[in-house]
């Protein structure tokens, strides 16, 4: 017996309006069009703000391949391409929905007129027009409105290419808004977009807002020469071939302030710490931790804000990475998450060096360790810190110490035992830095006295020839960081302190 069925499409005016709140932003929204754009291998593309109080528009116009007025009608229509359809390998799009979502997310008319071969099409959505009567056909409109007539004319002198036009634009503006407010949105649009689109900027494509190019945002500073990269690391997976490379970002001190500001990105630098995943050289996701880590999820740190990490994957992916109608999530398969999590564990450990130790290489030279007066010993549920009898400055001490040795080991555990953690570790959160140790930034004179009296004890005690003393003394933390002190360390200087 044949099963009878029903034709049940949805209606339409409900079905547009409850797509308007898929969470777009107008920085989001516009790089969803854009996406099209450079899918169709437009090179130049721009976007004009155009204030008008309730008749106030944005546009965005690109040189690329066009559309026939068949081809127009399916890009209008609502999953006019499937999902499961197979993409050339630079499509940039998935669901057959982004134009349509993204343009009815901020306001309630889509036009778009496309020419192809020098034959212009216009079509247009109107949310107002699809609520009329009963609200139950899918009615398009053919020519852009009223308002929307002169735009046509920007299209004049291109064979091929595109205009989106949004108006009626509900969600952007309000009856309050000053075109001041209008204009101020161009700013988190300009930096939104050269973030997610900074692989093609500067490159293959050029974005204009209101004839103003959108600059380049590269989160991984990697021509800096404080900035830490690991090799590429190519990763074969049931669903293509994806890329990781790991960066750990100068210290703050290492920066100058512009670079600091500039380098944090748009939420900051501990919201932008973690996986950067591009999708075919586009941004979807600007740093997270994506859901790995150790048992429970890593949350964002500040110790481990200058971590940053590349991953590639292909929109062969797509399904495997469950990539968003947005494109703003991506999960990690299960078989790829092990090795994320050990790539990213590496990287987060060496992020937390450089931003405990404000960016102060730890290591001196190749292979030498450079000898710290502080141990850290890991321990169960957290770290134990002790003083370390081996370092020269101590050292020194317990050995000139005699009888009092037992008693200067005493005050050192004492030391150890009241160090002020609780305090540091709330200082350095307030603060978004490690407290300035003792040493640190003053005015090398305080320094210039202990180094002196240990370069003396090596010298003369412990008979080191001045080199030997010299080179000793630069691998001894703190006195690594003031290398020009201990170069300026010479027989006049044993002189002068012996007089
Ligand atoms: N600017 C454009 N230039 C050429 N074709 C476009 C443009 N914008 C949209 N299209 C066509 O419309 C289709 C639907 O776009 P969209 O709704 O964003 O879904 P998707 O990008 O997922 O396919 C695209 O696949 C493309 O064929
Ligand atoms: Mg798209």
């Amino acid at each position: 017996m044949e099963t009878k069925r029903r034709n049940l499409p949805p209606k339409a005016s409900a079905m547009a309006e409850s797509l308007r709140g898929l969470g777009y932003s107008t920085a989001t929204a516009l790089a969803d069009i854009i996406d099209n754009s450079i899918a169709a291998q437009a090179d130049t593309i721009s976007i004009r703000f155009v204030w008008g109080k309730d008749k106030s528009l944005i546009y965005i116009l690109d040189n690329g391949l066009g559309m026939d007025d068949k081809e127009l009608e399916l890009a209008m229509k609502l999953g006019g391409r499937s999902p499961t359809e197979k993409r050339s390998r630079t499509d940039l799009g998935r669901f057959g929905l982004g134009l349509k979502t993204a343009s009815f997310s901020q306001g309630r008319c889509l036009t778009v007129a496309s020419k192809k071969r020098d034959v212009l099409s216009c079509l247009r959505w109107d949310l107002d027009a699809l609520a009329e009567g009963t609200g139950e056909d899918w009615n398009l409109y053919e020519g852009p409105s009223v308002d929307g007539e002169v735009l046509l004319a920007l299209l004049k002198n291109f064979q091929n290419g595109t205009l989106v036009v949004l108006e009626k634009l509900d969600r952007v503006t309000s009856p309050e808004s000053t075109e001041q407010d209008f204009l101020d949105l161009m700013d988190a649009v300009e930096f939104h977009l050269g973030m997610v689109f900074h692989r093609y900027l500067g490159t293959r494509v050029s974005i204009t807002i209101n004839d103003i190019p959108v600059k380049p945002w590269d989160p991984f500073l990697p021509t800096h020469s404080a900035t830490w990269s690991s090799p590429a690391e190519k990763i074969k997976t049931p669903s293509g071939i994806i890329e990781v490379q790991c960066h750990v970002l100068p210290h703050k001190d290492r920066l100058d302030d512009q670079t600091y500001l500039r380098s944090a990105g748009p939420d900051g630098w501990t919201a932008q710490q973690g996986f950067y995943v591009y999708r075919n050289e586009r941004l979807l996701v600007a740093g997270s931790w994506l859901g790995l880590g150790q048992g429970r999820a890593w949350s964002k740190e500040e110790a481990h804000k200058l971590a940053r990490i590349r991953l590639d994957i292909p929109n062969t992916a797509d399904d495997d990475w469950k990539i968003d109608i947005r494109k703003s999530t991506a999960r990690p398969p299960v078989t790829t998450k092990l090795r994320l999590i050990r790539l990213a564990e590496d990287t987060r450990e060496r992020a937390r060096r450089v931003f405990a130790h404000r960016g102060q290489a730890v290591r001196i030279g190749q292979a030498r360790e450079l000898q710290q007066a502080w141990k850290i010993e890991r321990i169960k549920g957290g770290a134990r810190y002790s003083i370390d009898e081996e370092h020269p400055a101590v050292k020194l001490v317990l050995e000139s110490a005699g009888d009092f040795s037992s008693s200067v080991r005493a005050m050192l555990r004492v030391i150890e035992e009241t160090i002020p953690v609780q305090r540091i570790w709330l200082d350095t959160a307030e603060a978004g830095e490690p407290p300035q140790t003792g040493f640190y930034g003053n005015a090398p004179s305080e320094v210039q006295g202990v180094l002196l009296v240990l370069f003396r004890n090596l010298t003369e005690k412990k008979g080191m020839s001045i080199e030997r003393a010299k080179q000793y003394l630069k691998e001894i933390e703190p006195f690594h960081l003031w290398p020009e002190l201990i170069d300026a360390l010479s027989e006049e200087t044993l002189s002068e302190v012996r007089s």
